[in-house]
């Protein structure tokens, strides 16, 4: 078996962060969410993964995750000049993927498990697709799937305004080579993207059995602000224990707090959990539970909290921040001055709220 992983997009949802950058290189927890998707798919033995990219962010993806020697697998990487759709990009992977059965990841979405049982599935069904589904509160914002009692898909739907059912497609999903056929079968939707949703439902309609798997914990499609910060919540909670390598002085630390190598704390309380990157520097400064602070910060006379600080940024007498995503090299500081205007320079599609 195979896998495919797709970085390509447009990632417009999470912009500005996104101008300068590929979304599924965004940390979370101090790591790209495409670390934790290569994590589990190296973990079921696959060993053959194509990474699909695009021109605009494609060469930071390559370099950040080099040739996957780092988990004992080969990673490939597959440009996709446009992001003509997930079924295009199975598309351009054909070649790569062969006559293999494979797995197919989508590089921004986070699971709360590893995918293990989810192969089972697809091995022991014979199936010629299996999808992970997840029961959700808004189907409506979502590709829906309606299964019969033994699991077996009967019908998909793309954002549908009357859902049949509340099982959201989550972006995982286990072709066999059919797929291949079934891509060939259709044409580009009302949006001009070759959809996946399309190929699958060409398979059930000609008879193809396709099942669906339930995930049974967490999953979080990284798009969004929001998103992004929950599942930093998430995954600091879940996976993080207190590992202290950096210098830590007169400052109080609780809880499960990783500082990184070379990092300092000064005169400064935190508590976990936390990860606080390599070379940054925190100082009179008080940082409060679900925080990521990315390498190479400096955070001087502050207060944060739930926040997801990127690599670079700078915080300087800032009363209180919560609930904030402060992109790279990005600086906030308080001014001085008499009458405290607000002085902003701020990027395209930013977000201040005051
Ligand atoms: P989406 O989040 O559906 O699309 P997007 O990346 O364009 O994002 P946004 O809605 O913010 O504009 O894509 C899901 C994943 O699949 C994401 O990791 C990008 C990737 N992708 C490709 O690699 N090729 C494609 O043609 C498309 C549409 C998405």
């Amino acid at each position: 078996m195979k896998a495919i992983v797709l970085s390509g997009g447009k990632g417009t949802r999470l912009r500005p962060l996104t101008y300068t950058g590929a979304k599924q290189l965004v940390p979370i927890a101090n790591r790209p969410i495409l670390s934790y998707v290569i994590d589990n798919i190296a973990r079921v033995g696959i060993k053959d993964v194509g990474i699909i990219i695009s021109p605009e962010t494609g060469s930071e993806v390559k370099e950040t995750m080099g040739d996957g020697s780092k988990w004992g697998i080969k990673i490939t990487y597959i440009m996709q000049s446009e992001p003509k759709g997930l079924a295009h990009a199975v598309k351009t992977a054909a070649e790569f993927l062969g006559q293999d059965p494979f797995v197919m990841y989508l590089g921004d979405n986070l699971i709360g498990c590893g995918i293990e049982k989810f192969v089972d599935t697809f091995n022991s069904t014979k199936a010629d697709a299996v999808i992970l589904l997840k029961p959700v509160d808004n189907p409506q914002s979502f590709g829906v799937a309606q299964a019969d009692e033994s699991g077996r898909i009967v019908c998909l739907e793309e954002k549908p305004k009357n859902p049949k059912s509340n099982l959201a497609l989550v972006g995982v999903y286990i072709f066999s080579p059919e797929i291949h056929k079934a891509i060939a079968n259709i044409k580009p939707s009302p949006r001009g993207e070759l959809e996946i949703t399309d190929a699958i439902q060409d398979l059930i309609t000609r008879g193809a059995p396709v099942q669906s798997h339930i995930l049974d914990t967490w999953w979080l499609d990284t798009g969004k602000k929001d998103d992004l910060l929950a599942a930093n919540t998430i995954v600091l909670d879940e996976w993080f224990k207190r590992d202290i390598r950096g210098k830590v002085d007169n400052s109080q630390v609780t809880g499960r707090v990783t500082i990184e190598e070379g990092a300092i704390v000064k005169n400064s309380t935190l508590r976990g959990p936390i990860v606080i990157g390599s070379n940054s520097i925190v100082e009179d400064s008080f940082i409060g539970p679900f925080t990521s602070v990315g390498n190479n910060s400096r955070i001087y006379k502050s207060i944060v909290e739930h926040s997801v600080i990127l690599s670079g940024a700078e915080l300087s007498h800032v009363d209180r921040l919560e609930d904030s995503l402060i992109g790279r090299n990005a600086k906030v500081r308080k001014c001085h001055d008499k009458h405290q205007a607000l002085r902003l320079m701020i990027g395209d599609d930013s977000v201040v709220e005051v």
